[in-house]
């Protein structure tokens, strides 16, 4: 079967090698030749992700048999809906549905309206002396976020990227002039968390938790990144996620997705729930309607059950199984110098592949060149695998050794300290729980 795989990311070099791996010819078309998922491709498209119609006239030209598409951007151009429009099945959800991730104004009140559990109080604000007099009110420190997609970099929480609520007003009016709109939401404090699951519209089938590092730089400090990297446990849970809180998330997600059928706009594809773990439970902090950044690094290495057999129940609504092996994962990307505020580009790395397999690591290509140029994100990420999350947190470290260039990444991603402090701040907050071992 001819799959078109719509992005050149580390995600989608995951993607591209679950896909190869269940027996599916690949076609890629992203901005840049990711060194990857060249060496995987049959044929290899060069176009921005959001030219719907050059995708489609690339699709067209292959006999392109079902499309997967990795990032949002092109969901929220409607992607899915012009390549149905010609017959080509895709992975991912129309732009209706998509707008569970692109319009965040549109998900908090599709919540509120199905009495999704794990919500928040919110307010969306056209008027800037409203939004002021509402905070005021309110009292407790806010989240500032846009309503569109900001690939993660435009969401303000008070007492961390802004001080008070006095900063909060003044950056929600600067969004309001920009935009015409902003959302603000009560702030949730908490461990974050990632729970990803596939879904056909009706069936919803659970991959493993994953922990994501957002910030750039160790011990949770620096600006708000994609992710440098994340962790998965052998048990599908984290150390600070109970069973209850996992069963209390699964609801929502579960909840999201008969809500969004019974609204007529099937969802379908990956629905990622970034959730916030608070004193009281599972709180949903955003939606995403694609695979995770680095987190589909984590849970696809491990998946048992062939991508390409998801890929077709999703399409058909035949969804079954996702079988995924009990095992850890820990994901260490290597982003440029500088990144992600004045990241070193157009210079080479050297990456010693036949060493980084003798590490056992897995290696994925992400915003690199086929000569091995960095292009000013995320460019490479290594894998570990193991039993248990020191092994893949040490096997992880030992491939990240052979690479060489203008490159940072976070010593601490999945390592022993970071997680107990993880654990710590929980219980901190009050929390009483036994954390899962690992
Ligand atoms: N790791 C965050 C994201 O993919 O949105």
């Amino acid at each position: 079967m001819r799959i078109l795989l719509v992005g050149g990311g580390g995600r989608e070099h995951a993607i591209g090698e679950a896909l190869v791996r269940g027996g599916a010819e690949l076609y890629v078309v992203s901005g840049h030749r990711n060194p990857g998922l060249a060496r995987l491709a049959k044929d290899y498209g060069l176009a921005r992700e959001t030219d719907v119609e050059k995708v489609l006239s690339y699709a067209k030209k292959f006999g392109i048999d079902m499309a997967f598409i990795g990032p949002e951007a092109p969901l929220r151009r409607g992607i899915v809906d012009v390549l149905e429009e010609n017959d080509i099945p895709a992975v991912g959800p129309n732009r209706e549905a998509a707008k569970l991730e692109t319009d965040k104004a549109f998900a908090r009140a599709f919540m509120e309206r199905h009495d999704i559990p794990g919500r928040k109080i919110f307010r969306v604000f056209d008027d800037v002396s409203e939004m002021r007099a509402w905070i005021d009110d309110f009292g407790k420190p806010v989240v500032v976020k846009p309503i569109g997609l900001t690939g993660g970099k435009g969401v303000k929480v008070v007492g961390y990227q802004l001080m008070d609520n006095e900063e909060a007003k003044a950056y929600a009016e600067e969004l309001i002039r920009k935009d015409g709109r902003v959302l603000i939401e009560e702030r949730t404090d908490g461990v974050e968390f990632t729970f990803q699951v596939f879904t056909d519209g009706k069936r919803v089938i659970p991959m493993p938790l994953a922990q994501d590092y957002p910030h750039a730089y160790e011990d949770d400090r620096g600006p708000i990144t994609g992710g440098m990297g994340s962790y998965s446990c052998s048990n599908g849970l984290l150390p600070f996620v109970t069973k209850e809180d996992y069963e209390r998330a699964f609801e929502t997600l579960k909840a999201t997705v008969e809500a969004m059928r019974k609204e007529g706009t099937p969802y379908k594809g990956i629905l990622y729930g970034q959730f916030m773990l608070s004193k009281e439970g599972p709180v949903l902090i955003e939606y995403n309607a694609r695979f995770g950044d680095p987190e589909a690094m984590n849970v696809l290495p491990l998946l048992k059950t062939p991508l390409m057999e998801i890929a077709e129940g999703i399409v058909d609504g035949n969804l079954r199984k996702a079988e995924f092996e009990s095992k850890a994962t820990v994901v260490k990307y290597l982003a440029p110098k500088g990144y992600p505020t004045k990241p070193v580009k157009g210079v080479r790395v050297e990456v010693d592949e036949g060493a980084i397999a003798g590490t056992g690591a897995r290696l994925y290509y992400a915003s690199i060149d086929e000569d091995f140029t960095l292009l000013g994100s995320r460019a490479i990420a290594v894998v570990g695998i193991a039993g248990s999350l020191d092994k893949a947190e040490r096997i992880a470290e030992s491939a990240v050794s052979h690479i060489r260039g203008e490159l940072f990444y976070r010593r601490d991603v999945g390592t022993r300290e970071s997680v107990e402090k993880r654990i710590r701040l929980m219980k901190e907050l009050g929390r009483e729980f036994e954390p899962n071992s690992w």
